[in-house]
């Protein structure tokens, strides 16, 4: 059994993508151990309730400096025990002790098609908003593994998703959530699962 940490700032519509292909099979022998939000509000959080799954909050503002702040994050990710941290619209960087104490066993996924629209300050609607400013027809989502960069770690999966001429950050975000992210996290999740190559 895949005991997965999930982390998350927000709706954690990633999460539920998550929750459901565990509940219909399209993820294989996981579990998720726990939840951690590092946003109070999260409805992320709600979700995790919802399903019967441990969750915390684990913010910034609790702690007096960041120091403070990396060490309980990483606790609690420790008391977990878990073989693989899913970040799944996680908005915070992740401390270089996590990324150290857990090599090729964080993953990431991020809006676009990596190396496009990433990097430090692309995240959420941003990434969308720079995609349509440039004018890309074709934009998507990559599963990454996480290393000590932004975004820069070994890609595992992407999915490629249409521009159209009316879109907005919004639809766009939408619809690359819908057919890109929603779908290639949990087959990368149900690919280690498995211990299959990519
Ligand atoms: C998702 O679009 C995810 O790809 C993005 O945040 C959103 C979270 O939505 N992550 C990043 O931009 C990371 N750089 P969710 O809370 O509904 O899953």
């Amino acid at each position: 059994m895949l005991r997965i940490v999930v982390c998350v700032s927000g709706g954690g519509t990633n999460l539920q993508a998550i929750i459901d292909g565990i509940a219909d099979g399209r993820i294989a022998d996981t579990q998720i151990v726990g939840v951690i939000s590092n946003n109070a509000g999260a409805f992320a959080l709600e979700r995790a309730k919802l399903n019967g799954i441990d969750a915390a909050c684990i913010s910034p503002r609790d702690y007096e400096d960041r120091a403070s702040f990396h060490r309980a994050l990483l606790e609690r990710v420790n008391e977990y025990a878990p073989d693989l941290i899913v970040l799944a619209g996680f908005l915070v960087t992740i401390p270089p002790e996590m990324i150290r104490a857990y090599p090729n066993r964080i993953i990431n996924i991020h809006p676009s098609l990596i190396p496009s629209f990433c990097g430090v300050g692309y995240y959420g609607l941003k990434v969308h908003e720079a995609a349509l400013k440039r004018g890309v027809k074709v934009t998507g989502a990559t599963v990454h593994f996480v290393d000590e960069g932004t975004d820069t770690g070994p890609i595992l999966l992407q999915k490629s998703v249409k521009v159209h001429e009316d879109d907005t950050p919004k639809t766009l975000q939408r619809r690359v959530m819908e057919e890109a992210e929603w779908v290639i996290l949990p087959q990368a999740i149900d690919r280690i699962a498995r211990k299959e190559r990519f």
